[in-house]
């Protein structure tokens, strides 16, 4: 099968605290997911975003017991960026999505101005892709909101963020806005919802009851949406030519059979889990839906006069979201498994990763379908990949072929897609190199076509080998044969 679409966009992401390391060096200071201890997982199908108590947090940041915090450790791309970039265009990639930390460039959150060092690194990288040809996608805040703001601030709770994300996003566009194609102010806007503190930087062991929790992470997440409409607003008129996103975790759900309680029941979840995000950043509205849940459940969110206009008027150029599996929802759950963000029913007819993420590249059609018919926005792939143990064989390399499948049958599908006459424009797999599990904080968890010699414990040479994946992706690029 030819892939259809000439101008389409093929790459790979990564974000700043999976992989960059160097988590104290030239000004840069710790972010809250650098403060998250590695923990041996003892069921790898039963693991998600554990709750950690706020004192361990604090605990870290003197780490007298020398613990392993891995995301400050990533895969030293801030010293090997230019072998990897290099890796990336000889596999054939002609777009990158890659993340900004806000704490290489506000350490404090609210210096006066911005770090030097960390522009330059972050102008090293974009140069070097510029050179090749690559185009770039950036994520400004890829989960990873410094500790300063969350000591200072109270992180997203605090509408005091809102304009110090301004500044940082202002500080982006003047210094990179000429060697950025698209912005994306968040990664998985919904993450809010699911981590308090990886999505809006407030401890999840502060909160006494469900109520108190459900109420901050909303308003954490208005100021979340109020900032990134504001940061498009700035954006269009400093950076005419690029074009603004936004990033949601597309968790696709099926109803578990046809009974209709099970089907209202998938289709409430579907508004709470996805629908609301996009429907706020590409509609501009809070939709009804989730007006009805914040009054049934005592969520009173606060905001500003203008907040609404505000939203109304800046909606985002396109959609992009990630998928990785889907899971199916049924009044009374029955088997459970893991999956992006959250735990779902059990799908007989799928096939699961190791972490238990179901396989389902058809999926990513009906979802294409469903946000193209939806919103009529072009739409972006912005991960999408699979999370497997691997060691090196004897030639040093790893015969991935279940990856080599994973990807050509999700490919086949976004072609089907295109032909369904969805607008889609591009595809970024998650992730190009191995990097540092974003939930279980494991390097065994890979995803990359480039294996990299790190273990759990930041133990190796750090030298990065071709899978057999690599050499598929690339004859792809030359071929587009499916
Ligand atoms: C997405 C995140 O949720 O999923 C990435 O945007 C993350 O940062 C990816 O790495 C895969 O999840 P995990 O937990 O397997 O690393």
């Amino acid at each position: 099968m030819k892939f259809i679409k000439d101008d389409f966009l093929w790459g790979g992401a990564t974000s700043a605290s999976q992989i960059e390391g160097a988590y104290n060096i030239d000004g840069k200071s710790l972010t809250l997911l650098e403060m998250k201890e590695f923990k041996p997982l003892k069921d790898r199908t039963n693991n998600h975003f554990k709750i950690t108590d706020k004192k361990e947090f604090l605990k870290s940041i003197e780490n007298k017991d020398g613990l392993h915090y891995p995301k400050r450790f990533g895969i030293d791309f801030y010293n090997r960026y230019k072998e990897d970039i290099t890796l990336f265009k000889e596999a054939g990639m002609n777009v990158y999505r890659m993340s900004v930390a806000w704490a290489r460039i506000f350490p404090n959150g609210d210096d006066q101005k911005p770090n030097k060092k960390g522009l330059n690194f972050y102008k090293n990288v974009l140069n070097e892709c510029k050179e090749k040809n690559i185009k770039v996608m950036v994520t400004m805040s890829h989960f990873d909101i410094p500790y300063s703001i969350v000591e200072k601030y109270g992180g997203w709770l605090n509408r005091k963020t809102i304009d110090l994300f301004l500044k940082y996003a202002e500080t982006l566009f003047i210094e990179f806005g000429e060697m950025v194609d698209y912005w994306l102010p968040f990664n998985e806007i919904n993450m809010a919802t699911w981590s308090t503190e990886t999505g809006i930087g407030v401890f999840e062991s502060t909160f006494k009851t469900k109520n108190e929790r459900e109420n901050a992470s909303y308003q954490g997440l208005h100021n979340q949406f109020i900032a990134q409409a504001k940061v498009i607003e700035l954006g269009k008129k400093l950076c005419p030519l690029a074009k603004f996103g936004c990033m949601v975790a597309n968790i696709t759900t099926y109803s578990l059979n046809c009974n209709p309680i099970n089907e209202i029941e998938n289709l409430t979840r579907q508004q709470k889990t996805r629908w609301f995000f996009y429907d706020v950043v590409a509609r501009g509205k809070y939709p009804t839906y989730i007006k009805r849940y914040f009054e049934e459940e005592n969520i009173n969110i606060k905001m500003e006069k203008d907040d609404l206009e505000i939203l109304e008027k800046n909606v985002v150029d396109f959609i992009s979201f990630s998928y990785y599996m889907s899971a199916t929802v049924a009044v009374e759950e029955g088997e459970q498994t893991a999956g992006n963000l959250i735990f779902g029913g059990k799908n007989p007819y799928l096939k699961a990763s190791e972490w238990g993420w179901q396989i389902d590249p058809i999926g990513l059609r009906i979802t294409l379908n469903e946000l193209w018919d939806r919103y009529q926005k072009p739409l972006f792939i912005a991960e999408n990949g699979i999370g497997v143990l691997e060691t090196l064989n004897e030639n040093n390399t790893v015969d991935d072929d279940y990856r080599i499948e994973y990807l050509s049958e999700h490919f086949k599908q976004i072609n089907e897609a295109i032909k369904d006459g969805v607008d889609v424009f591009g595809y970024t797999m998650w992730t190009p190199i191995d990097v540092v599990s974003a939930s279980t904080n494991e390097m065994s968890k890979r995803y990359g076509m480039i294996y990299v010699d790190y273990d759990d414990y930041h133990n190796g040479t750090g030298n990065r080998f071709k899978k057999k994946s690599f050499d598929w992706f690339q004859n792809f690029m030359k071929t587009k044969e499916l």
